[in-house]
Formats: C-alpha cells, structure tokens, sequence
C-alpha cells in the first residue's frame, strides 16, 4: 500500500493510472476507521482496479466550537487496517497543502444543505462540499463512495457532482451498525461507559417509527412526537432534531411515505450521534 502526502504526487499518480486504463474508486474519510470504513473501502475493491482512500481531518467543516482539535487520530493503526482489506493508495495531505496561505475558494450546495443538521452546523457542509471537490480534483477518481449513515453530507455531495457536472459516479452504502444496534461513528469513542447504553435509543427511536408506519401510521408529527416521547425518558440524552424529510429535497414532509428519510441528532451526554431510516428500507443489523 502506498501513502502519498503531496497533492501534486497524488495527481500524477491518478493520472498514470488512467492513462493505463485502469477504474479509481475513492472513499474520502478523517480517519479513526471502524468496520463502517472498511466496508466502503471492501466495497470499493469490488468497482475499481485501484482503490483510493483519504484520510484528512477537515478543519473548514468543523465550528469554532465543534471537536477538531480532539478529533480521534491514530494514523498507524488506520494504516493497517486498510491495508488488511487491500487499499492500494491512502492519500494523507498536511493543511498547508490542502488550505494554503490565500486559500479562498468554497463551494455552496444551498438548498438540502439547510435543515437538519445544516441549522446546528452552520458552515458545516460547505467546508464538506468543499474539501470533497478539492479531493475529486486530486484524486480524479471514476467513482467514489460515501456512507448513508450522513444521508445529508451524501445527497449535498450527490446534489454538487450534478450541479458541477463533475465527472464520477457517487455511490451510498448502508449504515453499518453495531451488534446490538447504534451507527458505527469515530466518535462513539467519546462516549462514557455509562452513557453507551443510552446510544442505543436513536436506533430503537427508528425501529419504532418504522413499526409506526409499517402499522398504517402516515403522519409524521404523529410519529415524531412517539419517537420524541421514547427518546425523553432515556438517561443522558438531549434532542438537537427528529425530522421526515424528502429524501431529495431534505425538507420537513408532512406526510410519510416509502422513500421519505427519518433523521435523527441527538446528544448523548456531550457527544453528538446522529442517524436516519429511509421509511420502506431494510432497518436491520
Ligand atoms: P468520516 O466521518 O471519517 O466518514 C467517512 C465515510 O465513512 C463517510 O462517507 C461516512 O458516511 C462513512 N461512514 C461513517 N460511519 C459509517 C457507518 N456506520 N456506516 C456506513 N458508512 C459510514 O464523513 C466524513 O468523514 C467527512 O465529512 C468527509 C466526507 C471525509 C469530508 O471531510
């Protein structure tokens, strides 16, 4: 496995790679991996003769209150575990590289970037947008895959590659979860022994709405407001949102039918998990 940390280096290699003929497929992740990364990164394998992976902790999606700074880091470890599901290249650019002195260019997906997390993460997603843009541009890859379990950061990312016309396929991959439920995240690292178990209520939270609606239930306030009652009785927790939103237009929807997404942002002492169920989808470990 290769680590290349030059941007320019990154470019010629893509290039020589297509030159040749060869499929690029990209996972652009911030490290910290989990069984959540290595299935992109599998699942890559299966599209691609080359296999890129990023890992580059973001500073301009991050607030000035948000975590940048304790973001989980452990490039040694990250290493051998992609290496183990056969990633050919991982690419590691320092700031300077990616955001050097002058640095004034960003890129704004403006209407699903606005509810959901959009309205607690102002600037959020277009540090996101940006920094996957810059990537594509380096990375010059045929395909690149992003996980659901961020359903926003996946549909503004599918939204700018169409807007743009970027040239590569964008691929979602399921949530992969936990044995007894809770999203695989890096920063469920954070979380206290005693606040784990209280992580559980957002996946039971969208079994319920799902048992909701596979019972005949169509309104979403009369699901949300279930789901919100079972989330307020659990210890520890604090419910930045609960919304049903279209799954392309990530507006609130009044009504729920197959292809309308649950979303979930919840803190669990201070750490801040999020989740979603498209209604109609599988909802299973
Ligand atoms: P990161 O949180 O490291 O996630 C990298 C990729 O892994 C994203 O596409 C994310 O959706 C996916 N992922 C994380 N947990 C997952 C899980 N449990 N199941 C399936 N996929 C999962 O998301 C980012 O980094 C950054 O915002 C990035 C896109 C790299 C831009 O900086």
């Amino acid at each position: 496995m290769k680590v290349i940390k030059s941007v320019e280096k990154m470019q010629s290699f893509s290039e020589s790679l297509r030159l040749q003929g060869e499929r690029i497929a990209f996972v652009p992740t911030m490290g910290y991996f989990h069984e959540g990364h290595l299935c992109l990164m599998k699942e890559a394998k299966k599209m691609a003769d080359c296999v890129v992976v990023s890992i580059y902790v973001n500073p301009s999606q991050f607030g000035p209150k948000e975590d940048f700074s304790k973001y989980p880091r452990d490039l040694e470890r990250d290493l051998k575990m992609a290496e183990s599901v056969g990633v050919d290249v991982i690419f590691y650019p320092p700031d300077k590289e990616m955001y050097p002195a002058g640095y004034q260019t960003y890129v704004d997906v403006e209407e699903v970037t606005q509810n959901l997390c959009g309205m607690s993460r102002p600037g959020h997603f277009r540090g996101v947008t940006t920094v996957c843009n810059k990537l594509f541009n380096i990375v010059k890859p045929h395909i690149a895959i992003f996980g659901k379990k961020d359903f926003q950061q996946y549909i503004s990312i599918k939204r700018m590659v169409d807007d743009l016309n970027l040239d590569l396929q964008i691929i979602g991959f399921p949530t992969v979860r936990e044995a007894d439920g809770p999203a695989m995240s890096s920063r469920n690292k954070y979380l206290k022994k005693n606040e784990r178990p209280s992580a559980l209520t957002l996946f039971r939270a969208l079994k319920l709405a799902q048992k909701l609606y596979s019972n005949g239930e169509k309104k979403s306030s009369v699901i949300i407001k279930e789901v919100e009652k079972l989330i307020k009785k659990v210890p520890y927790t604090e419910i930045d949102y609960i919304k049903i939103c279209s799954t392309e237009t990530l507006r609130d929807v009044d009504k729920v039918k197959n292809q309308t997404v649950m979303a979930l942002a919840v803190k669990v002492g201070t750490t801040r998990l999020i989740d979603n169920h498209v209604f109609g989808d599988k909802l299973e470990i």
